[in-house]
């Protein structure tokens, strides 16, 4: 991870969001802190994202009760900044740690340990033409319900896609959105239903591709997913060395 230069914000800066309370885990600890096979959830996807030849700054953004005395295991020259009340509020708290560093901001869940090198490769490369996504086809036959839980359709699955992050934007896109959010473009209610950071771009008519995700690129929600992960580690699905 080389410094960046800040005359000419050429690089690329990753947020890693882990200020979440991680409630649907039902943890005493949010799931980010959680071991996984020998170290703590965030510190597989930090580790990746700072070693990686194309990122020039880490940013990790944590809950601002944790910014006073974070992990120790964060590797040398990681950002730590607090985040907010929704992800939205925490990406824009790390996309303003990074402003004018960086040309190309990426945008990772801390959920999501085995982010590969291969794909930030990919989300690097693709973000350079504008906002993208990693995306992954649907397996599952898909239907709508009503409130009720009758089936009211069959959703076509060959145009559907499960979105993954990194996802990655040019820093000027990443900021003109959170500059317009924080003008009141849209309602804070609004702020809970951002669960990615393309939907900004989708509102605001910006164009988002999409990269190939990786279905090794779990996000650890319920202790289940924390399972399958660790079996994923065990099997040598996972390199434990990443
Ligand atoms: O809640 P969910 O699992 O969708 O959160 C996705 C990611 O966003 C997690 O890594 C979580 O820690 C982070 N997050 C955050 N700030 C919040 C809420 C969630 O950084 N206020």
């Amino acid at each position: 991870m080389p410094a960046a230069d800040p005359a000419t914000a050429r690089g690329v800066g990753a947020i890693v969001v882990a200020a979440g309370q991680g409630h649907r885990f039902g943890a005493s600890r949010p799931k980010q802190f959680v071991d996984l096979c020998g170290m703590p959830v965030l510190a597989w996807s930090v580790r990746t994202l700072v070693n990686h030849s194309a990122v020039d700054r880490v940013v990790v953004v944590l809950a601002p009760s944790r910014v006073a005395s974070p992990p120790a295991w964060l590797p040398d020259g990681v950002l730590v900044v607090p985040g907010g009340v929704f992800r939205a509020d925490s990406v824009r708290a790390g996309a303003a740690a990074l402003a004018g560093d960086v040309e190309t901001v990426l945008v990772h869940d801390g959920a999501r340990p085995f982010v590969s090198a291969e794909l930030v490769s990919r989300v690097v490369d693709g973000a350079r033409g504008g906002p993208v996504v990693p995306v992954i086809a649907v397996d599952d036959t898909v239907k709508r319900v009503d409130e009720g839980g009758w089936i009211e359709g069959t959703v076509p699955r060959d145009r559907l896609r499960r979105v993954q992050t990194p996802q990655g934007f040019p820093a000027a896109v990443l900021n003109r959105t959170h500059a317009l959010d924080d003008a009141g473009a849209w309602k804070a209610q609004d702020a809970a239903a951002m669960t990615d950071d393309a939907l900004l771009c989708e509102r605001l008519g910006i164009d988002v591709s999409t990269v190939e995700g990786d279905p090794a690129n779990l996000k650890i929600t319920t202790a289940r997913d924390l399972a399958l992960a660790r079996a994923m580690i065990e099997t040598g699905l996972i390199a434990a060395g990443n």
